[in-house]
């Protein structure tokens, strides 16, 4: 089977539904066809401010929510980026590699750092993609499932393994971004132009897959729409029918015609009214699930250390072929 990889940061207490169209859904699907690893990126989170217990707990509830969305254990390698050291050994190696200017093109760092501006702006910040390369490189890996936004940042991790292995010896495989067409980017509620985000400034218009399943019916119930008042999809003159259609289509496995059709000539109460419904009835397992598992957190934590032990088998192979293609005395 061909190796799969990808991870999300644990940057909030709960994931968005932008995670779980974008990210989610498919790796339950990829992991029956694929060696699938999925970490939580814990690593990656401190490049935020973080409350040291809350990041702690942001861990937990994280892993248990992609075990709730269907992420199976036993099939799939589930663990916690920092219980496998190897990712910070490898992520300097590549940034020794890295051009300065080429890291200051990534797009994500160029927004982040002009709104924190330059003091508040960390190194880890703008070697957060070198990190991301090391994750993904460390497991031979061949496709990276992501939404839209990490593009740029697997393009980057193709570059730094093409420029390794040219410099060094075939040592990486050089890994394709798998990113799905229509919901690989899901809007603010609020701000339909805006990627939703775990770090949205407000919340009215960010769904979150932990919270009561009434609240996020409310808030779909509110979503910004238009004043024509027909269910229609486009894009540029309806940006917030056309994300409701999309999560719609995408949490049904409906094709967005159809949708249109069920729609046609009633109002947009109704409309919402329906992907209330269904997002209630795919959030509310999900999340009674998360919650029963994060009920006993001793048992989610030996489920990470022994996957975590089945990542570094794999990881260290490459950091041990990396170290030995670069010249580095090993110790014996
Ligand atoms: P993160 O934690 O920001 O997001 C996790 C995943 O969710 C996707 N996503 C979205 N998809 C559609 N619509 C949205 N509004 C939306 N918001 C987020 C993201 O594209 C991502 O797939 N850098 C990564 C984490 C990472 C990683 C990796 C991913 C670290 N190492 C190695 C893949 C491989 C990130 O910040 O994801």
């Amino acid at each position: 089977k061909a190796r799969l990889y990808s991870g999300m940061q644990p940057s909030a207490d709960s994931l968005q539904i932008g995670n779980y169209i974008g990210a989610l859904m498919q790796w339950r699907d990829l992991q029956e066809s694929y060696d699938a690893y999925f970490s939580v990126v814990d690593l990656h989170a401190l490049t935020q401010p973080n409350d040291p217990s809350e990041l702690r707990e942001k861990t937990r509830r994280t892993a248990a929510q992609y075990i709730a969305a269907g992420i199976e254990p036993a099939k799939s390698t589930l663990y916690v980026q920092s219980h496998v050291p190897a990712h910070a050994e490898l992520a300097w190696i590549l940034g020794t590699l890295t051009g300065f200017g080429e890291a200051g093109r990534m797009t994500q760092f160029k927004d982040k750092s002009s709104r924190y501006g330059q003091d508040a702006t960390s190194v880890g910040l703008f070697t957060y993609p070198v990190l991301m390369a090391a994750d993904i490189l460390l497991y031979q890996t061949a496709v990276v499932p992501v939404g839209d936004d990490q593009k740029q940042h697997i393009e980057l991790t193709r570059d730094i393994a093409e420029r390794f292995n040219a410099r060094y010896g075939e040592t990486f495989r050089v890994p394709m971004p798998m990113i799905q067409q229509e919901s690989a980017r899901i809007y603010d509620l609020q701000n339909p132009v805006a990627k939703m985000s775990k770090s949205a400034e407000t919340d009215a218009g960010v769904l979150w897959l932990l919270d009561e399943p009434s609240k996020s019916a409310k808030k779909v119930m509110r979503a910004v729409t238009d004043s024509e008042g027909s269910v229609r999809y486009d894009r540029e003159n309806k940006p917030g029918v056309s994300n409701l259609l999309v999560i719609y289509a995408a949490l049904t496995g409906r094709q967005i015609p159809s949708i249109e059709d069920e729609y046609a000539g009633r109002g947009y109460g109704d409309f919402k009214k329906g992907l209330a419904d269904v997002v209630v009835s795919e959030f509310e397992p999900v999340r009674n699930r998360a919650l029963e598992l994060l009920d006993d957190p001793a048992e989610l934590d030996r489920v990470l250390a022994a996957n975590a032990g089945r990542a570094e088998t794999v990881a260290m192979e490459t950091l041990g072929t990396v170290y030995d293609r670069m010249g580095l005395l090993r110790r014996r």
